[in-house]
């Protein structure tokens, strides 16, 4: 057994629904063993419990949340992150399939995926749904990677037939054959998931749709993603390609790809309809404020889709965008929503970045919380990270704002460690 002195926050429930959704333990505990929590609570009410010689790693004057879930981002667009162009399509063309295509190459790909994982422990990310390429060794480059810090991590092959180059393109049967072989060699091995991942509408035959649609149905503890009404001129793509589908989401739907643990990028352009069928097969949103602003995409309206009941999470989406943080995540969904009239406090972005996102991939209990049993991914954060962080943290007058302040000020330097499975797979001051 180990134990963690720090103040502690983590949740039971949607802050934007409840009052007392989050436990917050100002002088806290947190206790792990064999890579799971034990407890999480007061420290004077736990250090009391502690068998004799237990360790105690005392963070005292920092903050212990559980660690972030990331549930949208492309590890292969790692080196091309910030590269300018005018919108979605312009972009995929200039730069995301010339980088995709170095991925042929499994060396190449093992070198990215073990930079990739180790700047999202410095972000305080433990988990992510990850994109790779179409090559299915990007996919075991990417496991391999995982498997060796021992995190636990949902990532699936691009499936893509048509409209993007050649030398990128599977085929339906193909891409499904694949995808099998791959969910036999990773799905529920070790700590790796496995997503069925149809890149979008517009590079997958309705063929290659379907049968990705029979996968999911097949390996129903799978995970699916994709995205969906990300930009205006991709949409419009859509609706000349899939005339009879009733909107974008709708060619997902009569393909069986919406379901619990199908998890959608953007979803911008949603209509009431479509937010209500979101709500009604438990696929959640991966909201991707960043990406949306770089990109010129659009703007989330997060109070239409808590008014459907949909399940909502946040994502960093990189390449698209713009930063690995979870924090500056937040920062810049916290700007979306004032200017969609809506407002998230800072707590509710801490659950959507923790709890919020496990529970919208059907993980809860598994990670991004603190209940006991739960796996032992947590991040200590600094509020005294850098000298404005600080300064603004000496006097917060509230647990929200102090939040607040680390998201708005807060990126990698927040982030002092992060454990996974209870292990210390990122320290920022090493000696
Ligand atoms: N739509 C299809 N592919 C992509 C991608 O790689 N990034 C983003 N942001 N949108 C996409
Ligand atoms: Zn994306």
């Amino acid at each position: 057994m180990q134990a963690y002195r720090a103040s502690l926050l983590h949740f039971h429930a949607d802050p934007a629904f409840r009052d007392d959704a989050h436990h917050w333990h100002e002088d806290g505990l947190l206790l792990v063993d064999e890579g799971r929590v034990v407890a999480a609570g007061d420290y004077d009410a736990l250090h009391a419990t502690l068998p004799q010689g237990t360790p105690l790693h005392d963070y005292s004057g920092k903050l212990i949340t559980p660690g972030f879930i990331d549930t949208h981002v492309h590890y292969p667009q790692t080196d091309m992150i910030a590269s300018p162009a005018p919108g979605l399509l312009p972009w995929l063309d200039t730069y995301t399939f010339p980088t995709e295509r170095q991925f042929a190459d499994p060396a190449h790909a093992a070198r990215t995926a073990e930079f990739f994982l180790d700047e999202l422990l410095r972000c305080g990310t433990t988990t992510a749904m990850v994109y790779c390429t179409v090559h299915a060794a990007s996919v075991d480059a990417l496991f391999a990677a995982a498997g060796q810090r021992q995190l636990r991590m949902v990532a699936g092959k691009v499936l893509m037939d048509r409209h993007c180059p050649e030398w990128l393109r599977d085929t339906a049967e193909t891409g499904a054959r694949d995808s099998e072989a791959l969910i036999r060699r990773w799905h529920n091995k070790g700590r790796a998931l496995y997503a069925i991942t149809p890149r979008f509408a517009p590079t997958s035959s309705e063929a290659q749709l379907r049968l990705a649609g029979e996968l999911a149905t097949a390996w129903p503890d799978t995970f699916v993603q994709s995205h969906v009404s990300e930009n205006a001129d991709e949409c419009r793509w859509v609706r000349e390609l899939f005339p009879q589908a009733r909107s974008y989401l709708d060619v997902y739907e009569r393909c069986g790809l919406l379901r619990p643990r199908a998890v959608y990028g953007h979803c911008i352009w949603l209509d009431d309809a479509d937010r209500a069928r979101m709500a009604a097969t438990g696929a959640a949103a991966a909201v991707c404020p960043t990406s949306n602003l770089f990109l010129g995409s659009g703007l989330f309206d997060f109070a239409q889709a808590d008014r459907a009941g949909m399940r909502v999470a946040l994502a960093t989406d990189v390449g698209g965008g713009t930063s690995f943080s979870m924090l500056q995540t937040m920062n810049e969904a916290y700007k979306v929503a004032r200017l969609t009239g809506s407002y998230l406090p800072a707590l509710r972005m801490f659950y959507l970045a923790t709890l919020g996102a496990a529970r919208a991939m059907g993980l809860e209990g598994t990670i991004g919380g603190f209940a006991p049993g739960t796996e032992a991914d947590f991040i200590v954060l600094d509020p005294q990270a850098t000298p404005l962080l600080q300064r603004r943290t000496s006097h917060c007058a509230s647990l929200e704002e102090l939040l607040f302040a680390l998201a708005l000020l807060g990126d990698d330097r927040a982030v002092a460690a992060t454990y996974a499975a209870g292990n210390r797979v990122h320290v920022r001051d090493a000696a």
